[in-house]
């Protein structure tokens, strides 16, 4: 693995090791076990849209590790003037060890890779959030102790989240199913390479993808940039909200996930939002421990 672009990159092998080596550092920071793998390194961080948990979690796992992160807000770098991600690419390899990017287009991701010498991170786009679906993985596997005979169910927008969940899900061995309005479905190209699978379905009804799940996720209606579409929105996922009716069509046991931020009453109810509170923050604390695994396996 030489970068972490998205999760149809990666293959199940390498899904569990990135895990396995998260629930070491994770064991590891709580028993005040140092672990500075990164010492000298430096990871720089751009961002093109907001974070809270991306920016915190990949700065203060970088301090961890022994290393340096630096913050670079798209804004103020002369990307954000248009100097190309080509040439971008090929100076910051002259100074880092790593790049971390949050952005709108993928192809920005893969060609900071592919003009770059050093390892580049996908912090979100929107195609792909691997970096989330990494630690909910973990989260999973932390909850239920492994995926055997587990069905993850995903309700609402097609968008990065569920791009990398329903990829993730079903490269770790989890059954997968998801409801989304016809009109947002998930990307062509994750479709194709679901639709290879017997345990995968998709349907424009949350009851019916619900049924007999044991993990449930949802996401926002409107993500980072589709803030215009808001309302249009709002009207096209009326109805894929993790709710009550939705909870008693899952496994009693089911839980959910959120990758956060979460709007209440829109695709969750503040209800079942927080009678699951316990794993949507313990999910929000693994992207620490996971994406020190991510950097430690492409940087050290
Ligand atoms: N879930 C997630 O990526 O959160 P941020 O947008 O706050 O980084
Ligand atoms: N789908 C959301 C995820 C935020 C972490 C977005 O792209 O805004």
């Amino acid at each position: 693995m030489k970068h972490l672009l998205k999760m149809l990159d990666l293959s199940r092998e390498e899904i569990i090791d990135i895990l396995n080596l998260a629930d070491q550092l994770k064991y590891e920071l709580k028993h005040g076990i140092p672990h500075h793998h990164l010492q000298g390194k430096s990871l720089g961080m751009i961002f093109q849209k907001a974070s809270t948990r991306t920016r915190v979690s990949f700065e203060t796992g970088m301090y961890q590790l022994g290393g340096h992160p630096l913050f670079l807000s798209a804004s103020e770098l002369q990307i954000g003037r248009g100097e190309p991600v080509q040439d971008t690419a090929r100076v910051l390899s002259r100074y880092l060890d790593g790049i971390m990017i949050r952005t709108f287009e993928q192809k920005e991701v893969e060609d900071l890779a592919d003009f770059g010498n050093i390892p580049v991170i996908n912090g979100l786009t929107d195609f792909s959030h691997p970096c989330q679906v990494l630690a909910d993985l973990m989260t999973i596997r932390e909850f239920k102790g492994s995926f055997d005979g587990l069905k993850m169910c995903y309700i609402g927008d097609g968008n990065n989240m569920a791009n990398s969940l329903i990829v993730g899900c079903l490269k770790a061995g989890m059954a997968v199913s998801a409801a989304t309005p016809e009109n947002y479905r998930p990307a062509k190209e994750v479709m194709d390479f679901a639709t290879g699978f017997d345990c995968f379905s998709i349907t424009d009804d949350p009851k019916t993808a619900a049924e007999g799940a044991d993990v449930l996720i949802t996401d926002v209606w409107a993500s980072m940039g589709q803030e215009g579409e808001a309302e249009q929105r709002r009207i096209a996922f009326k109805g894929y909200q993790i709710n009550d009716d939705i909870m008693s069509a899952a496994n009693t046991d089911a839980m959910v996930m959120h990758c956060l931020p979460a709007h209440r009453e829109e695709e969750i109810t503040t209800k079942v939002f927080e009678a699951h509170a316990k794993e949507i923050f313990e999910e929000a604390e693994n992207r620490l421990h996971a994406q020190k695994a991510v950097m430690v396996k492409l940087m050290a």
